[in-house]
């Protein structure tokens, strides 16, 4: 595997295999790898030829209070298993290569609709950070395929939006969310929790295994929402959203629709905020 920290070594590289004909596929991440990742390293393996994986704390996705400085940067044990995943290229560049012009300065990405609630309302100028990194990311690779995790997933449903507002020639390829044992969603944050808090975390998914089965049973959604905030609340977790929405634009569900739904939830236990999600479709 290749280890590239400049963009012109990166875009070399890139530019060689599409001369050669060959689908290259990028793979997104802050690094702190875990088997989520590996798994989108291994879908994107099936689809495309090469495989670039990005680790980079991004900065501009990141707010004033939130856990930039403390993100878990542990990138000598990413590269070792990119590696046994058989990726072919990592890049992990510094900030000023992703921003030459500086944070400040530096050209943004606003994507409209699907980000304006749930995660963009907690998290102002969230999604801006991902979709310019992520713009910035798929110019500098111009894969044919990059992978995301539906784990985010207003995080994904915002990087479709970017791809087709700005008619990039990419498909975005989604993976199914990780669970531990207990159902948490793999998470880098996960790791934050001690151990008091670490089995209640198991919590989140439980609570949205009964939103969605109250959902197909026909519950009011106001109500569903209700309960699934008590019930987090009584656990421990200081809820900011728990929320019934349409999956594909994140708009208000009707009462007495099973499908295309999702059950999407984000709460702080302790210092650490975690989110989940849950497709409801009967
Ligand atoms: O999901 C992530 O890890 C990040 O938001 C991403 C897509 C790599 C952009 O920094």
């Amino acid at each position: 595997m290749e280890h590239i920290v400049s963009a012109a070594e990166l875009r070399a590289a890139t530019a060689r295999w599409r001369r050669e004909g060959l689908r290259i596929g990028l793979v997104p991440t802050m690094g702190n790898l875990h088997a989520g990742h590996y798994s989108l390293v291994r879908a994107a393996r099936e689809r495309c030829d090469r495989v670039v994986a990005s680790v980079f704390v991004n900065p501009t996705q990141f707010g004033p209070n939130e856990d930039f400085a403390r993100y878990p940067r542990t990138l000598d044990a990413d590269a070792a298993g990119l590696e046994g995943e058989g990726c072919d290229l990592l890049f992990a560049p510094p900030v000023e290569s992703m921003y030459p012009f500086g944070l400040a300065a530096a050209t943004r990405v606003e994507v409209g609709g699907v980000t304006e609630m749930l995660e963009g309302a907690f998290r102002p100028g969230h999604f801006a950070g991902v979709a310019t990194v992520v713009l910035r990311l798929l110019n500098l690779v111009q894969p044919d395929a990059a992978l995301f995790g539906r784990k985010d997933y207003q995080q994904l449903l915002t990087i479709r939006r970017l791809v087709t507002d700005l008619c990039l020639p990419v498909e975005i390829g989604e993976v199914a969310t990780m669970r531990e044992a207990d159902g948490l969603a793999m998470s880098s944050r996960n790791q934050y929790l001690n151990v008091d808090e670490r089995p209640r975390a198991a919590n989140m998914y439980a609570t949205l295994c009964r939103m969605r089965d109250a959902v197909l049973c026909g519950d009011a959604i106001d109500a569903v929402e209700r309960e699934a905030r008590a019930a987090l609340e009584q656990t421990g977790f200081r809820v900011d959203y728990a929320a019934i929405r349409r999956a594909d634009d994140l708009g208000e569900a009707a009462n007495g629709q099973t499908t295309g739904l999702i059950g999407l939830v984000a709460a702080r236990l302790g210092m650490t905020r975690l989110i989940d999600n849950l497709a409801i479709d009967g």
